[in-house]
């Protein structure tokens, strides 16, 4: 079940996560890409609540089967945005074994893979291709995967996972986050054969009443 916070978050964003869905579908021209990882170049940008809204969305109103993956390794959190065990999760699947660490989300047709307890050991199996096998096999049982992970910037996760992923959303904190420091971060994921489908600026702040933003 989502806790209540990102219950909050998505609830007050309906419409912004619903418009995004629909652009993920005209950046990918038509056929939404199978496999999308979500990152950020700094820490708490917004990567967790970005992936689990376009998880949420795609299973609520495209009517797909959804995977949403925990491949954060510095500050795993998928288990409790959902209120599951965090283990044995995606480092006991990399390491080839617990087949059935996929948990039931409590949303129809979204399930999610922890992080499970070993992250060192996890970002190893990453930056050796390691997930392009589970990958594969998801493929099979899923029509969207979506992976969460660790900022660009202090981390080789991203990185590793970019080439094996069929497009990346990269998460930007609204009037935080440099230009500078976000075109760094798409550089390294372009440098490894990534594709970036857009940046989403998180965190809009809003002066005025929001709704009046739409009528002016
Ligand atoms: N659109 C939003 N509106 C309100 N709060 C938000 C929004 N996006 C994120 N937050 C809040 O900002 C904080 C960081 O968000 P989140 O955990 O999604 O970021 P992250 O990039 O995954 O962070 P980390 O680097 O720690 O994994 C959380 O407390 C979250 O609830
Ligand atoms: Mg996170």
């Amino acid at each position: 079940m989502l806790s209540s916070n990102i219950s909050r978050i998505l609830g007050a964003n309906r419409t912004e996560f619903s418009v995004l869905g629909g652009n993920l579908l005209s950046a990918a021209k038509g056929s939404l890409p199978k496999t999308v990882l979500v990152a950020s170049s700094r820490a708490g940008e917004g990567r967790t609540t970005t992936a689990v809204a376009v998880a949420h969305t795609l299973a609520t109103e495209s009517n797909a089967r959804v995977l949403l993956v925990d491949a954060d390794t510095e500050a795993p959190s998928l288990h409790t945005c959902f209120e599951l065990q965090k283990e044995p999760g995606l480092s006991a699947n990399l390491d080839g074994g617990a087949p059935d660490s996929i948990m039931k989300s409590g949303i129809e047709r979204l399930d999610v893979l922890p992080a499970g307890d070993a992250p060192e050991q996890t970002a190893r199996a990453l930056s050796s291709g390691g997930i392009v096998e589970l990958l594969r096999q998801w493929s099979e049982h899923y029509d969207h995967i979506i992976l969460d992970s660790s900022p660009v910037l202090t981390t080789s996760v991203p990185t590793s996972l970019a080439p094996h992923v069929d497009g990346i959303l990269l998460v930007a904190e609204c009037q935080r986050t440099k230009w500078q420091v976000l075109e760094t971060a798409q550089e390294k994921l372009l440098g490894v054969g990534g594709r970036v489908l857009g940046v989403i600026l998180n965190k809009r702040r809003y002066y005025i009443p929001k709704f009046l933003y739409g009528s002016v």
